[in-house]
């Protein structure tokens, strides 16, 4: 393999089957935006620089960036003129860059990191151009890649085909590796006089062999070259990557008791022995130690659950909670950037934002932490071994120490020290009789009205 690898990403298409506001590349699978997909095969590389062509919505995929991969540059193609023309503002960039360069579609999501790695030994084994081809089941309207023995001899585009190379069915998935020097020339070498009036990356291959220089295919299954230009092929790209990930979630010692009603995110993390009940949904950033149970219809995002803890069924963990080991979580309960410690107990009905729960406290049904004012976000803390009754309502800022208790109904605006019971809720009075005198004045006023 080349001593370094460029990755340029093409993602300035418009995605105009898609009938959205937001750039294609930015619609997710998995949680994750398909443009951070197809950087994730590229970074298995260790790329030494990555470029992304932005061109529509380019100012959000610039910003998206960001998070997905922060040493990225992006440059602008400012009206989109064909692969060849996206692949050519790159050259600034990469002017001098010794390595190879391989090109990659934002919207091509699943190519595998052993597909790149078998272009790269390609390279390696003498092949100038590397072009990633697949047998289609159904060619459409895909390059065909034209093969004489082991050479790659020209990629003609769907609409300037013959018939007789219309009938071909290997086709081309648009990744192309080769030296960065190589193929800005080359590139900088097509023309535009086709079909579509475009400047075609796959022109490439005819002018490399033009000038005595090899070209090679390597192939991969059509699955990997699957791209995305509508929702319904977003929503299939999903069940595909779901179904994946599932058998890898198992694979690796979770089980799901009904897989396919399990939806997982790229980075979901389930350890061995996790059981996971139907019906969940699991967003970005969840990771379940061994042993824990997630039981039905629960939602988890950003949130990592302890060994041996229980979630749900219908629970709601929100980003920043962090669950101890054998903490139980049970139903419609939410919770959101809470440490909730080893053993803690929040069982129904409850909302803890904003907070941190001691090891083996209990939390009565209908508690809420009422963590915001209308302007700021304040916090709980409440200490080991606590005992929270039924329906408190703890406006925070508030600390609860250790051991102590509420009385349930209670709101609580100051802070309780350790080991005292706090009781915060008007007094009880008993009317004797006065229930019965009430119902019956009530029964006479009714059939006074009724009749
Ligand atoms: C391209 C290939 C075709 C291949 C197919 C695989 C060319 C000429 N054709 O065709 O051989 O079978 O992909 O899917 O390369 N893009 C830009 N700027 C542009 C044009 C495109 O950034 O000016 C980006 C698009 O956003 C997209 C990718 O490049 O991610 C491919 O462009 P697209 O228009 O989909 O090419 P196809 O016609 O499908
Ligand atoms: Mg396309």
């Amino acid at each position: 393999m080349a001593d370094q690898m460029a990755v340029i990403v093409l993602a300035a298409g418009k995605g105009s089957r898609m009938h959205s506001d937001r750039p294609k590349v930015l619609h997710a699978i998995g949680g994750l935006p398909l443009l951070g997909h197809a950087l994730h095969a590229a970074v298995a590389l260790t790329p030494a620089r990555i470029v992304v062509v932005a061109g529509h919505g380019a100012p959000a995929v610039e910003n998206a960036l960001q998070a997905l991969a922060p040493d990225a540059v992006t440059v602008r193609q400012d009206s989109q003129q064909g692969t060849a023309h996206a692949v050519a503002q790159a050259a600034p960039v990469l002017a001098g860059f010794g390595g190879d360069a391989v090109v990659l579609y934002g919207d091509t999501p699943f190519i595998s990191p052993a597909t790149l790695a078998a272009m790269a030994d390609a390279r390696a084994a003498g092949a100038d151009v590397v072009v990633l081809g697949f047998e289609a089941a159904d060619p459409g309207r895909y390059g065909r890649l034209i093969v004489a023995g082991d050479r790659l001899v020209r990629i003609v585009e769907f609409k300037d085909a013959t018939d007789a190379e219309r009938a071909v069915t290997l086709c081309n998935s648009g990744v192309v590796m080769a030296d960065a020097g190589l193929l800005f020339d080359l590139v900088a070498r097509v023309g535009n006089d086709n079909a579509a009036g475009e400047y075609y990356l796959t022109d490439i291959v005819g002018l490399a062999n033009d000038s005595g220089r090899r070209c090679a295919v390597v192939t991969c299954a059509e699955t990997e070259t699957l791209g995305i230009n509508t929702r319904a092929e977003l929503a299939a790209a999903e069940a595909v990557f779901q179904a994946r990930r599932r058998a890898e979630v198992m694979a690796a010692g979770a089980t799901l008791t009904a897989p396919d009603t399990v939806f997982l995110a790229v980075d979901t993390v389930l350890g061995r022995d996790v059981v996971v009940e139907p019906n969940v949904v699991f967003g970005p950033g969840v990771t379940v130690a061994d042993g824990a149970q997630i039981r039905a219809f629960s939602h988890l995002e950003g949130a990592a659950v302890g060994a041996g803890a229980v979630v749900g069924p219908y629970a709601r963990l929100r980003p920043g909670t962090v669950l101890g080991a054998g903490a139980r979580i049970g139903n419609f309960v939410e919770t959101k950037n809470a440490d909730l410690a080893a053993g803690v107990k929040v069982n129904h009905l409850s909302y803890v934002g904003d907070a941190a729960i001691g090891a083996d406290s209990n939390v009565g049904a209908g508690t809420i932490t009422c963590n915001y004012d209308g302007v700021l976000k304040h916090r709980t803390t409440v200490g080991a071994g606590a005992f929270i009754g039924s329906s408190t309502m703890l406006v925070a800022p508030v600390t609860v120490g250790d051991g102590a208790m509420t009385g349930s109904g209670s709101v609580i605006t100051s802070d309780v020290p350790a080991g005292a019971l706090a009781v915060a809720r008007g007094r009880q009075v008993n009317k004797p009789g006065l229930a019965l005198r009430l119902r019956d004045r009530l029964k006479a006023i009714k059939a006074a009205r009724d009749t």
